[in-house]
């Protein structure tokens, strides 16, 4: 790939770092433990089981997870340039850890992890049925992140060096203070800071400080049950998603010089561009069902497709049909991992 002359550091993202624990089960295994197919929810007790049961009895796939993490090692795959994304997130000292650590370094993502010592480093169950996936993390040590680690001089140069700032709305049920920080300095500096609404209950239950960071979100980022949780904890009387975007983007927002940008993902039909007095539509090009290995990190993927054009300085459109570009390779490969090069024409 060719050097796209963006340089080091220009992007940074804080998340959960998680190593993705993948197997096919069959239906009664999410039965067991109460879980849907199509799931994204955080471990009770009585999920704990499902880890040490995945590896022994399913022959489980260990694969780099977490969102942000994901996000933006398919968007330094795409630039094929290193260290263009810095990621901070919490782990702890053992041999997943380490996983992830390589994983990331093959990608050439400049991790900065918090090191705990007394918790292991966050999984994530990836329970493969058919077509659906169903999603059950253990932060573990992620949940331990603290804004110190961000204050630390070296780390505080690296966010105040950055450009274009990405959390995830998982990142919420973690650490608010590191994201209204990373919120403040965005803003201060009068540069884009990206979220994700993540998952539904983050809508449900993590409201507050979502709505907290909603003013300082210039792109928002989000799939269809994602946004109708969000409609449903705003108390909004629709469920039609462009309507459900245009109310997004009309949230109060303290930078309006920069209006807010909602982007809404529908799986395999149009993802939806949705500015203050427009929404447009751009096609998603459908695969076969022979094609499709797991969608495990669609979303994720298609972020950091988007990412890796917008932090060039590309236009929207060109953004977008990289994201979409990005989803459809990590598509046709297990989990959120791509193969060979990226064969982006824009
Ligand atoms: P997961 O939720 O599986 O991944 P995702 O990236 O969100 O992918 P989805 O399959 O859910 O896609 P989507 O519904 O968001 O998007 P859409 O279908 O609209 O999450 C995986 C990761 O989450 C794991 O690695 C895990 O570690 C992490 N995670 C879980 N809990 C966490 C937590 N608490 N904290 C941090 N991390 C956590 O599709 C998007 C795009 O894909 C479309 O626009 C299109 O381009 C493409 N696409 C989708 N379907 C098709 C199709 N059939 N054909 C062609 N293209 C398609
Ligand atoms: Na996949």
């Amino acid at each position: 790939t060719s050097s796209n002359n963006v340089r080091e550091g220009i992007l940074v993202g804080c998340g959960n770092p998680l190593l993705d624990i993948s197997a096919n089960v069959p239906m009664n295994f999410l039965d067991r433990y109460q879980m849907k197919e199509d799931d994204a929810i955080l471990a009770e007790d009585r999920h704990m089981p499902i880890y040490r049961e995945l590896v022994d009895g399913y022959q489980a796939e260990f694969l780099a997870g977490g969102s942000v993490q994901n996000s933006l090692r398919i968007a330094q795959w795409i630039l094929g340039q290193p260290r263009v994304a810095v990621f901070f997130g919490c782990v702890g000292e053992d041999d997943y850890a380490q996983r992830l650590k390589e994983k990331a370094a093959a990608a050439g993502l400049d991790v900065h992890y918090q090191v705990n010592r007394g918790q292991p480093t966050g999984t994530c169950a990836v329970l493969i049925t058919g077509t659906h996936r169903s999603l059950c993390a253990n932060l573990a040590a992620a949940n331990h992140f603290t804004i110190d680690h961000l204050e630390q001089p070296a780390n505080k140069a690296l966010v105040d060096n950055a450009k274009y700032y990405y959390i995830s709305g998982f990142f919420l049920t973690v650490n608010p203070p590191s994201i209204m920080h990373v919120a403040e300095t965005a803003h201060a500096k009068q540069r884009p800071f990206l979220m994700n609404l993540s998952a539904p209950f983050i809508s449900q239950f993590f409201m507050a400080p979502l709505m907290a960071a909603m003013p300082y979100v210039d792109i928002i980022f989000g799939n269809e049950a994602e946004a109708h949780a969000f409609a449903t904890g705003q108390g909004w009387p629709t469920d039609d998603l462009r309507e459900i975007g245009k109310r997004i983007v009309g949230l109060e927002k303290l930078n309006p010089s920069r209006p807010r940008i909602a982007i809404l993902t529908q799986g395999c039909d149009p993802v939806l561009l949705i500015q203050k007095d427009s929404v447009e539509e751009f096609p998603v090009t459908r695969l076969a069902v022979h094609e499709i290995v797991d969608t495990n990190g669609a979303g994720d993927a298609f972020v950091g497709g988007f990412l890796s054009q917008f932090v060039q300085g590309k236009s929207l459109d060109v953004c977008i049909r990289c994201g979409n570009y990005a989803a459809g390779h990590i598509i046709q490969n297990p989990g959120c991992t791509y193969s060979g090069s990226p064969q982006f024409v824009e």
